[in-house]
């Protein structure tokens, strides 16, 4: 059974006061059951070891935004996956169209980042979606089979192919908050799954798919009451409490887990 799952990408904001209050607040929000789905915040670094401890008596589990493949070494301004390790943190994201645009990062380091992440125990959320372009262009399909064959190409045992998530996050509807129509991210993902298939077999069934992209409170239902979107990747609407929690509880109203 694939477990809902919410993840809140703070990318580079909050300050630590601001950090501290998000986890204060929510303290006295309404999460939903909590039971049966899991529950991330991916913070800057420099939050993640002071929030560490004080997530850990609430349900949320903490994830990075990006690692280095390698575990240490010449990397000026990287992290890695083992520091990552020692901080508490569970679950990284890897290549947030975000890092592929401004950052330069390929295919291929996608791939790598994932590989690294199972290697040191951490969970990779492998982004992919297309431009705006590329949508009208009808080169989602082909764009999506290239980012994601790239990012699974070493995933080599059946505990990484099992444990993988992906993310399906159309770049031109992130942070718009233009969301992609639910039944077309639906289409996107359960192409995704049918290309795990080819590839994996059943093992595909098991893989966690969310959708991202100007998902909110309001609409984070239409995704995840389609059969094969297993949560949400959300931005903007992740950095209040209130609405956080919101989706949490729509989420766990869908909770299939
Ligand atoms: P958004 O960002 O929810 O603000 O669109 C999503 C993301 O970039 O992961």
């Amino acid at each position: 059974m694939r477990r809902p799952l919410l993840i809140g990408n703070w990318k580079m904001n909050m300050t630590l006061g601001e950090g501290e209050e998000f986890v204060r607040r929510l303290a006295g929000e309404d999460l939903g059951h909590g039971e049966g789905i899991d529950l991330v915040i991916c913070p800057p670094f420099t939050l993640l070891p002071p929030l560490a401890a004080r997530l850990a008596p609430t349900p949320l589990m903490l994830g990075a935004q990006n690692m280095h493949w390698e575990k240490e070494g010449a990397y000026t301004g990287e992290i890695s996956g083992l520091m990552l390790r020692e901080w508490g943190v569970r679950y990284v994201l890897v290549g947030h169209s975000e890092r592929r645009s401004y950052f330069g990062e390929t295919d291929e380091y996608v791939g790598r980042k994932a590989t690294a992440a199972f290697a040191l125990g951490l969970l990779p959320v492998v982004c992919v979606g297309e431009s705006g372009e590329e949508r009208r262009a009808a080169k989602t399909e082909e764009v999506i089979r290239r980012q994601l064959l790239a990012a699974i190409e070493l995933l080599a045992t059946e505990e990484e192919r099992r444990r993988l998530i992906v993310a399906y996050e159309p770049v031109w509807a992130i942070g718009t908050g233009m969301a992609a129509r639910a039944s077309d991210a639906a289409a996107v993902i359960a192409s995704i799954r049918a290309l795990l298939h080819q590839r994996w077999g059943d093992l595909a069934k098991e893989v966690r798919i969310l959708y991202g992209g100007s998902v909110t409170p309001e609409n984070i239902a239409d995704f995840t009451g389609k059969p094969g979107i297993d949560g949400a990747l959300a931005g903007n609407s992740s950095l209040k409490p209130a609405s956080f929690a919101a989706m949490a509880r729509a989420l766990s109203r869908e909770g299939r887990g």
